[in-house]
């Protein structure tokens, strides 16, 4: 029996890196994986690649930044399979990363707010609701740019650093009302997604020489190690975890 036999996960942000590899990580523990992203036909690849392997898998088409799709997919869901169990609000970008704060634009400051803090409101407000009679587990993606911040970061840190608290807040008022839902964040540090490989091609060699030399390690993370802390906070293992964060960083944050 899988660690997460027998429950509905809702993973957004499902067709690349960390989300990918969640959705992976979760079918193989026998979970019902429903992945979404807007990425339409990486995400349908993600699902033939796990259906192939025998998980129980489907792909939607999803935008975080949509409230009406999110009211649709949850409700697709609950119809289909009963009930939401997970919640993985993994969906993110990169956004107005790169450039000095006098030089964003406030379009661009919104877009980043938009998927990565609004996104994981949106998912944890309908996710509650979904959750409020049969109890859950909702993890959100933060970053360890919740907890310290980089040069040319100020829009992403600001999203991450609200998801961070955003959570705890839930967690704390799902508590309070007596609710059996479980909230908590998750910190990656450098994980070796898309996400990174842009800032490195954008960046160059000597980008990802600084990434490198910045980690304790030596080396980057890959999207297996967070989809393994994912999987920990969803399962009943983490009966008593809530409104905490999950670090996974190699020791990015202990220095
Ligand atoms: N890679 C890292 O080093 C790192 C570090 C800390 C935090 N994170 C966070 O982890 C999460 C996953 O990042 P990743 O590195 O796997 O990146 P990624 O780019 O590989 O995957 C992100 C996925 O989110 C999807 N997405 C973007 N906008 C969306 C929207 N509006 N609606 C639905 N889906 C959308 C993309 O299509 C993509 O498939 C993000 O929240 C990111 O901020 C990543």
């Amino acid at each position: 029996m899988g660690r997460v036999d027998d429950k509905v996960a809702l993973i957004t942000g499902g067709a690349s890196g960390i989300g990918r590899a969640t959705a992976e990580l979760m079918a193989r523990e026998d979970a019902m994986v429903v992945l979404t992203d807007v990425q339409d036909e990486a995400g349908a690849d993600v699902a033939a690649t796990i259906a192939d392997a025998g998980g129980m898998v489907a792909y939607h088409h999803h935008d975080v930044t949509d409230e009406a799709a999110w009211i649709k997919i949850i409700e697709e869901v609950r119809a289909e399979y009963g009930r939401l169990d997970i919640l993985v609000n993994n969906a993110g970008i990169s956004g107005a990363s790169g450039v000095p704060v006098e030089e964003i634009a406030l379009e661009s400051w919104r877009g980043t707010m938009s998927v990565n803090l609004d996104g994981v409101f949106l998912g944890v407000k309908h996710g509650v609701a979904a959750m409020t009679e049969g109890g859950g587990s909702i993890i959100n993606t933060s970053s360890i740019l919740g907890f310290v911040c980089l040069p040319f970061t100020s829009a992403y840190s600001a999203s991450k650093g609200g998801v961070r608290l955003l959570s705890k807040a839930v967690a704390m008022e799902c508590a309070a009302r007596g609710l059996k839902i479980r909230v908590n964040s998750v910190h990656p540090g450098f994980i070796d997604t898309p996400m990174v490989g842009g800032a490195i091609q954008k960046g160059g060699p000597e980008r990802r020489e600084a990434i490198l030399s910045s980690q304790p390690t030596g080396e980057m993370g890959r999207p297996e190690d967070i989809a393994e802390g994912v999987l920990y906070l969803a399962s009943d293992a983490a009966k008593f975890v809530t409104g905490s964060e999950l670090v996974i960083d190699g020791g990015y944050l202990a220095r």
